[in-house]
């Protein structure tokens, strides 16, 4: 087991806090974590790096040494780097002056090993994360990873935070298949592949197809795109580990059926047991969805969108 933090971004915290959890638990299912108000602290096989690769909301991560009552004590905890700075993520109610007390302690340190600070590029960064309740300390390297290409966009297309939040909330891991059935533009396939997990798209109309078909290919994914409507799904079910999409809600995206209909038309297609997650616009109700987990995410006075996890 690792102890592992992740300090959130701040947005939709509930959504951020259950991505983290989901990511460990599709490597590990025996992941315990906790909560202290925007840190998240996770205990699993699974790595920070893996976890923080993929995570949406995350500010800052890294492996988790333990906690500290006093900055003149406080060890290195891992083998001298060559470079490294220290950083004071202050979630308490209480004021701190961070700049301070990273100065204070990027000095202690320095005495005891003998290595360079750097500010904008060190080996190894010290993280004090202090709450209400404990002040932590942990440290990272640095963390590469790189966004997917969108080659063409569409007005109708979803945010990538949440298509990427979505792929994450199916807890899948690498070489596992979702497959989205109203693909538009593509971004779920596009989040799902760039975290190597496999995808497949549906969508009724040709030009969304062919504008995802090129968003894929300026990436170098190889994912299926089908030009048919969501029934297809049931020709691939048995090569598809998860259902992840965004329900066509409006008049701006070409629907042949209202949105409710289409979810339950949707549910009916779909296997039973199959992890399903949907974002569609609030303000439907559907009975399958009475005890499956929702969050809603407030964009503005006329369009709120729930994210079910069935
Ligand atoms: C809300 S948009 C999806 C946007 C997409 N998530 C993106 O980021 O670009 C819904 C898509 O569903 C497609 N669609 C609507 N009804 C459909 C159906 N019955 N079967 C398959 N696709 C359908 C539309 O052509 C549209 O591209």
């Amino acid at each position: 087991m690792v102890q592992s933090f992740f300090v959130l971004s701040g947005e939709h915290q509930q959504l951020a806090r259950d991505e983290l959890v989901c990511i460990s638990k599709s490597y590990d299912a025996n992941t315990r974590h906790l909560v202290e108000s925007r840190l998240v602290i996770i205990k699993s096989k699974i790595t920070w790096k893996k976890i923080a690769k993929r995570a949406t909301f995350v500010r800052v991560a890294g492996n988790l040494v333990g906690t500290f009552d006093d900055i003149s004590k406080i060890e290195l905890p891992v083998s001298r780097p060559d470079t490294f700075a220290c950083r004071v993520v202050n979630l308490s109610s209480k004021k701190i002056n961070t700049s301070l007390m990273e100065r204070d302690v990027g000095a202690i340190l320095k005495k005891r090993i003998d290595s360079k600070v750097s500010l904008s590029n060190p080996a190894l960064t010290i993280y004090l994360v202090i709450t209400d309740n404990n002040r932590y300390i942990g440290y990272a390297d640095a963390l590469e990873y790189q966004r997917p290409k969108k080659a063409i966009k569409y007005p109708t297309e979803l945010d990538w935070k949440l298509g990427r939040c979505m792929v994450n909330l199916s807890q899948l891991k690498e070489g596992k298949t979702i497959c989205d059935p109203f693909c538009g533009t593509g971004t779920i396939l596009l989040e799902a592949e760039s975290m190597g997990i496999r995808s497949i798209g549906i969508d009724f109309d040709s030009k969304m197809c062919e504008i995802t078909s090129k968003n894929l290919a300026a990436n170098g994914y190889k994912s299926r795109v089908v030009n048919s409507t969501y029934h297809h799904i049931l020709k691939i079910k048995d090569k598809t580990d998860a259902i992840v999409t965004d329900v066509p809600y409006g008049i701006a995206s070409r629907s042949s059926m209202p949105p409710k209909k289409i979810i339950e038309d949707l549910l009916s297609v779909v296997p039973k047991k199959m992890r399903t997650v949907l974002v569609y616009k609030k303000g439907m109700y559907i009975k399958e969805f009475d005890k499956a987990k929702k969050y809603e995410i407030f964009r503005h006075k006329s369009l709120t969108r729930v994210i079910v996890v069935k």
